[in-house]
């Protein structure tokens, strides 16, 4: 089906504006709790940390690397070997970073070869900046891991200077204009990795593509509602941009779930569920627990192999690993093919690129956000 096709008004589009259906919905909330409730068991196969194999030469951007989850992946990524840009709105907290973790290896080997890169991805801007610089140093980029996110929990509805939803600019957006414009440095790296740190929540998401904001008042907003339908809003994107990269470009997409992680996500939360949060360890992944899908995706040799059967079988989604590092199946409400083509044409719009731009990015041609 072609986006055009897709994007063409149809009467299941204009049934589905306002969300799941209760069975959907139910069954989403079922996966939630069970990932919660039983991720430690189900991942109880694998080791912690991940043992990684020598990544001497490979060259890996981390973004929201300076807490949580992603600063326990470019930590661990760096002393494998690999060079680890931290792609970060705060700078000086992550030269901090970096230079309490050289001070920690000392004498383990030669220093880490890490760096740190401003990206506030509030700031569209700022994520053109960010590839347009990236790019200019014409060298290999072997896997972008989009780890920043935000869940506002219970805060009011914010937009960015850019006026997207916050959750759909972090979340969503911003990363997926990142992704694409950085796919000449990733052809260059090639075979290379688009990572995205997905969320079991995606599950209880619904996307209106022609109501990306929450605005129309169709479905009224609350952050959880933002937070899902930004983390289903991502894997559509990708399941779209995993169809149109072509097997020659050598560029493998993982979404993922990183499992239930005890790091800042949970600072909104009213203290009294910070509370029941924080004395329920035994459920909740430490961040180096919660990295390990991340890693592992980043890094096992057999995700090139899976993408591209999962290519040549035509499957309708993107790749998805899950907090137990196992492939995956992401939602149902994830194969509804027409939304995810009205997503793909919807963030194109949103992000300033022409509905080509893929095509043209992989032909090496210089595509210019215009918004
Ligand atoms: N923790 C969980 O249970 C869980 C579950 C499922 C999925 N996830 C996903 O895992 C990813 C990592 O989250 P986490 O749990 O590690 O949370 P975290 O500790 O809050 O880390 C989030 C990171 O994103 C960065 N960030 C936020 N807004 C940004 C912006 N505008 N520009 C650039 N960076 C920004 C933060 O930077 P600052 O340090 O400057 O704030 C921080 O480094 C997210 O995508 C989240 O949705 C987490």
């Amino acid at each position: 089906m072609s986006g055009q096709e897709a994007s063409s008004s149809s009467p299941a589009r204009k049934r589905k504006k306002e969300g799941l259906g209760w069975i959907e919905w139910f069954r989403g909330w079922t996966c939630v709790f069970e990932e919660f409730l039983f991720q430690r068991i189900m991942a109880s196969h694998l080791q912690n940390p991940l043992p990684l194999p020598p990544l001497n030469g490979i060259t890996c951007i981390v973004t929201g690397s300076t807490s949580g989850i992603g600063r326990e992946t470019a930590r661990q990524l760096a002393e494998a070997g690999a060079h680890v840009v931290m792609a970060v709105r705060n700078t000086k907290s992550a030269q901090e970073l970096i230079q309490q973790w050289q001070n920690e290896w000392s004498g383990r080997g030669l220093p880490l070869n890490i760096e740190a890169t401003e990206l506030d991805l509030l700031s569209l801007d700022s994520v053109v900046r960010f590839a347009d610089t990236w790019n200019a140093r014409s060298g290999p980029l072997h896997v972008l891991i989009n780890n920043a996110g935000i869940f506002a929990m219970g805060e009011p509805q914010k937009f960015s200077k850019d006026g997207y939803e916050q959750h759909m600019q972090v979340n969503h957006l911003a990363p997926s204009l990142l992704s694409l414009l950085l796919l000449p440095s990733l052809i260059r790296g090639s075979p290379s990795r688009i990572i995205n740190v997905n969320s079991v929540m995606h599950h209880i998401g619904f996307v209106d593509p022609d109501d990306m904001n929450l605005i129309s008042g169709r479905r009224k907003y609350s952050s959880l509602k933002g937070y899902s339908s930004t983390k289903l809003a991502q894997v559509m994107f990708s399941s779209i941009l995993f169809k149109r990269l072509p097997v020659e470009s050598g560029i493998s997409l993982v979404c993922l779930s990183p499992g239930a992680v005890l790091t800042n996500v949970a600072r909104d939360l009213p203290r009294f569920l910070q509370a029941i949060y924080a004395v329920i360890p035994y459920f909740i992944f430490s961040p180096q627990e919660g990295c390990r899908s991340s890693i592992f995706a980043a890094t096992d040799p057999q995700i090139p192999e899976y993408c591209e059967t999962l290519k040549a079988d035509d499957w309708p989604v993107c790749p998805f690993i899950s907090q137990d590092c196992r492939p995956t199946k992401p939602s149902e409400e994830a194969h509804n093919l027409e939304t995810a083509y009205r997503v793909w044409e919807k963030t194109l719009e949103m992000a300033g690129l022409p509905l080509d731009a893929v095509e043209r990015l992989i032909e090496g041609e210089d595509v210019k956000c215009q918004r």
